[in-house]
């Protein structure tokens, strides 16, 4: 099919985008070093956190450029759906980053930094490359999403109400996947910018801004890692089954011609998670 295809320019979402509100208490964590003792690989979860208020703020107002440009009615209601979605999670994020704080880590510092590159960002960029990386970004996110989901082992070493947060924004992430790209596909349609984003973002950017972040957190924290702790780091992201290892398919998935991110299926994960984080869910 070709990307011009008439199939292609409408919405694809497989799954109603729900806008919940949730609630998390972040009151299990008795140390820095939460994740594994591993000072490295708690910093580089803090380090994600602490980016996700600005970045999905980004998101929001990339996608929201197109909105009047969009004539699909269910489109432009999973645009809003998608917008409430992102919003909270910057909320809850915005929630635990400051218990962070009060650990010791400089989260606030991190913000900081992403909000003023972020706002940068808006002054120099064309809407269609800001939309492009929101798209790119969108699949990273909604890839690692579907590794927490199917690797309880590595998610148990999260203290619970991290763990529950992470999950609950993972099946978000998964409901509106393909928001941003339906968007980018109905109203910039440049697959070649888009591919070009991508492998700057994924190959550089991306795993380039969680090592500095992390260690900006580490230093600022005075904490020295060790060798066992950097190998921790190794082994949790190239090892077997590690993050990067496990979802290389998926990645590079997103280069293909007719890439579209519900080609993989994982409605039935969320369906799964939804009924186990159900008592995390504000009833409206
Ligand atoms: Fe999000
Ligand atoms: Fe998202």
């Amino acid at each position: 099919m070709s990307v011009n295809s008439p199939a292609l320019r409408v919405s694809r979402s497989k799954l109603n985008i729900e806008p919940r509100r949730v609630k998390f208490e972040f009151d299990d964590f008795d140390s820095p070093l939460y994740y594994d003792k591993n000072g490295c690989l708690s910093a580089m979860w803090v380090a994600l956190s602490a980016s996700f208020p600005a970045g999905e703020g980004e998101f929001i107002k990339s996608v929201k450029l197109y909105e009047d440009q969009i004539s699909e009615p269910k489109l432009k209601q999973e645009v809003k759906n998608f917008v409430h979605q992102e919003a909270h999670h910057s909320l809850q994020h915005k929630h635990i980053n400051k218990m962070f704080d009060d650990l010791g880590y400089d989260a606030a510092g991190l913000h900081d930094f992403f909000t003023a590159k972020l706002k940068e960002r808006e002054q120099k960029w064309s809407p269609e490359r800001r939309l492009a990386r929101t798209v790119c970004a969108e699949h990273v996110t909604a890839v690692m999403a579907n590794h927490a989901l199917t690797h309880p082992e590595h998610m148990a070493k999260f203290p619970a109400s991290f763990r529950n947060l992470f999950l609950w924004h993972s099946i978000e992430e998964i409901e509106h996947k393909s928001v941003a790209f339906d968007v980018y596909t109905q109203c910039v349609n440049d697959r070649k910018l888009l591919h070009r984003e991508y492998k700057y973002f994924l190959r550089r950017e991306f795993p380039f801004n969680l090592y500095m972040s992390s260690r900006f957190l580490l230093k600022k924290m005075g904490h020295k890692a060790t060798w066992k702790e950097r190998a921790g780091v190794w082994r949790a992201l190239y090892g077997k089954g590690g993050l990067f290892s496990a979802m290389r398919p998926l990645y590079k998935s997103f280069l293909s011609e007719n890439f579209h991110p519900w080609d993989h299926d994982d409605s039935a994960l969320v369906a799964e998670f939804k009924q186990t984080l159900a008592p995390y869910f504000i009833q409206h």
